[in-house]
């Protein structure tokens, strides 16, 4: 376990009927807020009235952005930005999935900004500022509700990067189990499937002494495979919506990987994937993460055969820890093809001849990546072939 310090000022409100409580968190940072939110989804389910509603109490005047996309464009954090110079905003809420908090995260820092959103989403420039921010999320996957992390993707250059910064922890996010109700049976596969890449993003690593750090990832996971299946039988069931939810903000704030580095290459691969080819972030991670498992399981075989034993309860008798790893590595595809995740690239069409343009993708922000295993292009090429 190596030094931390762990700060996490976000301030979490869970549960049935929290919505409420914009009413004392949003007057805390100003009047004129903008609404940021996606294709539709919570005007179909009522909770964009609700939201109205909710700020119209209080006397809030709203603008909004509607229409951010799944993988959140460049060009629609730049609308908010301007919305956000031109208005003199002084709060944004984030109502939706990961992509519209991540959208909101670029807008917040952004708005602070005289530099082009793109330079600092690509770390050419750092961040100095940004506007507040809360969320009331619809959607238990990301965990950006609850970290500085953003994800945003530009379709001029067919690239989808990562950035962060202290500036964008949201200031308070909303966690109501039931407005993630709606939320149809591929994206919450999709969304499990992405909580449990974090978990398993963390538990891949060389570091010693991470006892807990371990049982608590191990935790997640188990508590994702445990719940999966009676959540799909009954997308409804606040017990088993609010289960998911906990856990996919935990899977991604800071609180299980305290004192060690996780590996974060099978994310890099996922994000070259839908930065050429603009599909579900968990549904390329089912895809990537086995066959990535695969490539390096030689880099420490006792990594993953703990996995196996502890996390899938495989059988050791009379096998080898290599068999037992392998066997591991299987059981996760299975379990994410039993619920109904897609397991290869040609799933979604993508044949091998984007192999050579997904690996270039990988390596724009480094020649190497993961801390696992370094890997390059070819690697990056090896597994998506081995994806295909
Ligand atoms: O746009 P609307 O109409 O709201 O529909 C969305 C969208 O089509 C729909 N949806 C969301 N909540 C719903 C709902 N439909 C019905 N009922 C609800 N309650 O679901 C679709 C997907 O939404 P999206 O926000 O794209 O999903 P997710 O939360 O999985 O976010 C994915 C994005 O986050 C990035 C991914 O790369 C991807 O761009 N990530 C962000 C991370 C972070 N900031 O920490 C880490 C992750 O590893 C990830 O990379
Ligand atoms: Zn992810």
């Amino acid at each position: 376990m190596k030094n931390f310090t762990y700060h996490n000022p976000t301030k979490l409100i869970f549960g049935k009927g929290q919505v409420e409580q914009l009413t004392e968190e949003v007057p805390k940072y100003g009047k004129k807020v903008l609404i940021v939110y996606g294709g539709g989804s919570i005007k179909r389910s009522g909770l964009y009235d609700q939201v109205i509603e909710t700020l119209g109490t209080i006397g809030t005047e709203v603008f909004e952005l509607a229409g951010v996309e799944p993988n959140p464009r460049v060009t629609t954090a730049r609308k908010g930005i301007e919305i956000c110079k031109a208005e003199g905003i002084d709060f944004i809420l984030a109502v939706g999935g990961g992509s519209t908090i991540d959208c909101t995260k670029a807008i917040a820092a952004g708005a602070k900004s005289n530099q082009d959103i793109w330079d600092i989403v690509t770390k050419k420039v750092g961040v100095e500022d940004a506007l507040p921010f809360g969320t009331v999320l619809t959607l238990a996957a990301t965990g950006s509700e609850m970290n500085a992390g953003s994800v945003i993707t530009n379709w001029e250059t067919n690239e989808k990067h990562g950035w962060g910064s202290p500036y964008v922890f949201p200031k308070f996010s909303i966690l109501d189990p039931v407005n993630t109700f709606t939320v149809p049976k591929d994206q919450t596969v999709y969304g499990m499937v992405d909580m449990m890449s974090h978990a398993l993003e963390h538990y891949f690593h060389h570091d010693t002494n991470t006892l807990l750090q371990d049982r608590m990832v191990e935790g997640i996971l188990r508590t994702v495979i445990e719940t999966a299946p009676k959540l799909l039988n009954d997308l409804e069931s606040y017990e088993h919506r609010a289960t998911i939810l906990y856990n996919g903000t935990m899977a991604l704030n800071g609180m299980v990987n305290m004192g060690y580095q996780g590996d974060w290459a099978s994310h890099n691969l996922e994000h070259a994937v839908s930065a050429v080819h603009d599909i579900p972030h968990g549904g390329g991670l089912a895809i990537i993460f086995p066959n990535w498992m695969d490539y390096v399981v030689d880099e420490n075989i006792g990594r993953f055969k703990q996995l196996a034993l502890r996390v899938f309860d495989v059988d050791p008798s009379g096998k080898s820890d290599r068999d037992i790893a392998v066997e591991g590595i299987q059981e996760v595809r299975k379990f994410w093809n039993s619920i109904g995740a897609p397991s290869k690239l040609s799933d979604y069409d993508i044949t091998d001849d984007s192999i050579e343009i997904m690996a270039e993708k990988t390596v724009i922000a480094r020649s190497e990546y993961g801390n696992f295993k370094k890997l390059n292009k070819d690697d990056s090429a090896a597994i998506f072939r081995a994806s295909l």
